[in-house]
């Protein structure tokens, strides 16, 4: 890690952390939550490696309290949380369960009052399953839906929550929900997936114009974004690459923002007006980074045109992730570039890492690793910034260790520990050096 200190960001700049229902909530019967996807993908032997399932979590549901209390000590300007639209709509349509309503006003309130900002993800993968047994995302309705939940939470919380982002990384739930079938739904549809992607983007588009009809905004989406290295160096790897670029890091991007789709990703899908709903201005485009990927071309008969390669030669998380901060510099200083003035400013809205992290003889969780992780990143978000690219903010993943989708429990990306056991939290070193580096940044920003 390098003893400089990183430079100081510029006055406004967001620091956040980031956290999703289901990986936190539990609470998963408690005031009317109805079963979404992941209930019943982690209710499936052999779907997620521990058997877990995210039914108690880190029982922030009854615990949220606790957990605003930990956030107003490390000083964050933002909390990024998400809705379970199984609680708000527990059959996925009508009726609203005020209920599940009342819970994220009592989350925003408290948050408002500790003075942080609401950051409020609209879907983040857990489809009630109701929605799933009448096609999920395969289904246009589904999108119908998404916009009357939106409004439904908007006109709750409208006036309170200070950013909306209404998908969270809809490629990853394309690709590992009904790509590869590796998530929740389960579906390994490889390329007929595509009216999947479609299918949420045209969600998304619908769900703008539902808060904006509300007041509610600023308005965002945050995607996933990957920097794509052919491994290999025929004209096939390289061809490969492009055509995974392509599906990782512009099937959602260009629609959104004017484009259309990239060639060959189209779908019948798409009926007149969409690609207009779909491209309905935002305020903020989230960007989500973790590691770049190998691609290289696929033996013959593959149902996927490329193959992921792992890339050697660079340190790794417990995920087995390459690190590689440069990455993050690079998608952001790449979104600059391709999509010029169309490209709204950026907020970072997850960047972190797991790793082996236990309590010490002293009950003491010293994270260097991620700290050194979270120090590189944060300098490669400077960079971009420096290179002319608007980044607004950064969110570590995640506040606590969670219960972290096919993996279970056995991956820990918290700046705070959670023992499962007793639901103790134990912040981590690395909690202590961010809420030091905010406090310093606050103290001496750049004008
Ligand atoms: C997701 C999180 C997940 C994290 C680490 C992101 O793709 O939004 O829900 O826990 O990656 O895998």
């Amino acid at each position: 890690m390098t003893t400089t200190p990183i430079p100081a960001f510029p006055s406004g700049f967001r620091w956040g952390v980031s956290t999703s229902a289901y990986q936190i909530e539990g609470g998963a019967d408690a005031d009317g939550r109805a079963p979404s996807i992941w209930d019943t993908f982690a209710g499936t032997p052999g779907r997620i490696v521990d058997g877990s399932s995210g039914a108690t979590a880190c029982d922030h549901y009854h615990r949220h309290t606790t957990d605003v209390a930990l956030l107003a000590d490390l000083g964050v300007d933002a909390y990024r949380f998400s809705v379970a639209w199984p609680r708000v709509r527990p059959d996925g349509g009508c009726p609203v369960n005020p209920a599940g309503l009342d819970f994220y006003e009592r989350l925003v309130d408290d948050l408002l009052t500790a003075g942080i900002d609401p950051v409020a993800t609209l879907f983040h993968w857990d489809l009630p399953q109701p929605l799933q047994d009448t096609g999920g995302w395969l289904n246009r309705d589904t999108a119908e839906r998404f916009a009357e939940y939106a409004d439904a939470v908007a006109a709750r919380l409208g006036d309170r929550v200070k950013l909306w982002i209404t998908l969270n990384e809809p490629f990853i739930h394309l690709s590992l929900g009904h790509g590869t079938g590796e998530h929740a739904p389960g579906q390994a549809l490889f390329l007929d997936a595509l009216p999947v992607a479609h299918h949420q983007l045209l969600a998304h588009g619908m769900a703008v114009a539902a808060l904006r009809a509300r007041g509610a905004g600023p308005v965002a989406i945050t995607n996933h974004y990957s920097p794509v290295r052919p491994v290999g160096d025929t004209e096939a790897d390289r061809a490969a690459a492009a055509g995974y670029h392509a599906l990782h890091n512009r099937l959602f991007t260009d629609p959104l923002l004017g484009r259309g789709y990239p060639t060959g990703l189209t779908t019948p899908a798409v009926r007149d007006g969409d690609l207009d709903v779909i491209a309905a201005p935002i305020d903020v485009l989230g960007v989500n980074y973790y590691n770049p990927t190998g691609i290289r071309a696929a033996p013959e008969g593959s149902p996927l045109p490329f193959d992921l390669v792992e890339l050697d030669g660079y340190p790794r998380t417990a995920c087995d992730w390459p690190v590689v901060p440069g990455g993050l510099r690079d998608v952001l200083v790449w979104l600059h570039a391709e999509y010029g003035d169309t490209l709204p400013p950026v907020q970072v809205t997850e960047s972190g890492c797991a790793y082996d992290d236990r309590p010490d003889a002293e009950g003491r969780v010293v994270d260097t690793d991620r700290i050194a992780y979270l120090d590189g990143h944060l300098r490669a978000v400077h960079e971009a910034i420096t290179a002319g690219v608007d980044v607004q903010g950064y969110y570590v993943w995640s506040l606590l260790d969670n219960w972290e989708w096919a993996e279970g429990f056995t991956k820990r990306f918290g700046l705070v520990h959670v023992d499962y056991d007793t639901q103790t939290r134990t912040p981590k070193s690395s909690y202590t050096w961010f809420r030091d580096l905010i406090a310093a940044h606050r103290a001496a920003p750049r004008r």
